[in-house]
């Protein structure tokens, strides 16, 4: 079988394509063919060596899969069943989705509602997932359309690229936040109503408070853009955060807290019970069905990933990446 395998030599990371044996796998129940996978930012970080990630290598990336049971010891998956892992330790430092064959602990995998493809599971995955996910805390703290407009961060990318569509689809006026200048249109057929620069979103930053203009927002970035997040909520809003883009500190005043009733709400994705996961993949595969995903999708082979992961560590990227691992 085929799996992209990361080394390290002296200091520098190696990301090929490599011929493995069914034998390396892990020691774990349920084997299974891979046929999608996709492409995450902590990919690309476990790539680049990033210990936070991956401790030691080699390694093989890919935080998702979807693909066919070959065989379960645990007897609660039948062969031909079609599942999806998505999160929990898979491509950080258990063998991931981007190799043909994976094997998992028995708790991990979900099978695919019906009439879900493995491709949109795929399109989604870790990174669309953490986008509903983000959109669940901010409705389940209250936030109704009519308070006003949703930021999302990273819009380009593949959190916000699915948050921008699936917010706009629910109807949300919506803000898409970036730096791509050269993106605009993408964003716009994304369904975002609004999109501001992100060099222009931090003026005035300095100070304790900003214009209120946002009623939630899911960040991406942390650092100094979720503090300006924070700074321009208005009262109750509340802002999902998710990541560590532009930075993992936070230097925050307390004022937006104590004198607005705002909120930071933290989303973690890949410790999430299998239960959320099987409702928020219902709900993507019902209510918040999003039609046109696959369409906005990158779709690339397995010997390609080595050079997508390798680019995509900069934040350059502008949309989702689905793997198609084997037939
Ligand atoms: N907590 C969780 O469970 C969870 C789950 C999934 C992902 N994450 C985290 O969420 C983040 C996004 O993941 P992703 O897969 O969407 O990554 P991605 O596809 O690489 O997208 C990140 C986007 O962030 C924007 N960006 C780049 N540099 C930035 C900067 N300095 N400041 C602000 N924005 C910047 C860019 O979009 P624009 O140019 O459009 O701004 C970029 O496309 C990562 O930190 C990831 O680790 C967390």
């Amino acid at each position: 079988m085929k799996a992209v395998r990361v080394s390290q030599q002296q200091d520098q990371m190696q990301v090929s394509v490599e011929s493995m044996q069914l034998s390396d796998l892990p020691d774990h129940e349920v084997l299974i063919k891979v046929h999608w996978s996709s492409i995450n930012y902590k990919d690309a970080m476990s790539a680049a060596g990033n210990k936070g990630i991956t401790r030691s290598f080699p390694h093989t990336t890919g935080l998702d899969a979807a693909g066919e049971v070959v065989e379960d010891a645990s007897g609660e998956f039948q062969p031909g069943e079609q599942v999806v892992v998505i999160g929990y330790d898979l491509g950080m430092n258990t063998w991931g989705g981007h190799s043909q064959y994976i094997r998992v602990p028995a708790s991990w995998p979900v099978r695919l509602p019906e009439g879900m493809s493995g491709r949109y599971a795929m399109a989604l995955g870790t990174a669309g997932l953490t986008a509903g996910y983000c959109l669940d805390k901010l409705l389940t703290h209250g936030y109704r359309a009519e308070q006003g407009p949703i930021l999302v961060s990273g819009a380009t990318g593949g959190v916000g690229s699915v948050a921008t569509m699936l917010c706009s689809q629910l109807g949300y006026h919506t803000i898409a936040l970036t730096g791509k200048a050269d993106q605009h249109d993408y964003l716009k057929q994304l369904g975002a109503s609004d999109i501001w620069p992100r060099e222009q979103f931090k003026e005035g930053s300095e100070r304790a408070l900003m214009k209120p203009d946002i009623a939630a927002a899911i960040d991406v970035a942390g650092g100094e853009q979720l503090v300006t997040i924070l700074k321009r909520l208005q009262f109750d809003g509340a802002v999902a955060a998710c990541g560590i883009i532009d930075s993992p500190e936070l230097h925050h005043m307390i004022f937006p807290f104590i004198l607005r009733g705002t909120s930071l709400l933290g989303v973690a994705s890949a410790d999430a019970p299998r239960s959320a996961r099987e409702r928020m993949l219902a709900k993507f595969a019902g209510q918040w069905a999003l039609p046109k995903l696959e369409d906005f999708c990158d779709q690339i082979t397995l010997d390609e990933v080595p050079e997508i992961i390798t680019n995509m560590i900069d934040g350059s990227n502008t949309r989702r990446i689905v793997v198609k691992v084997s037939e």
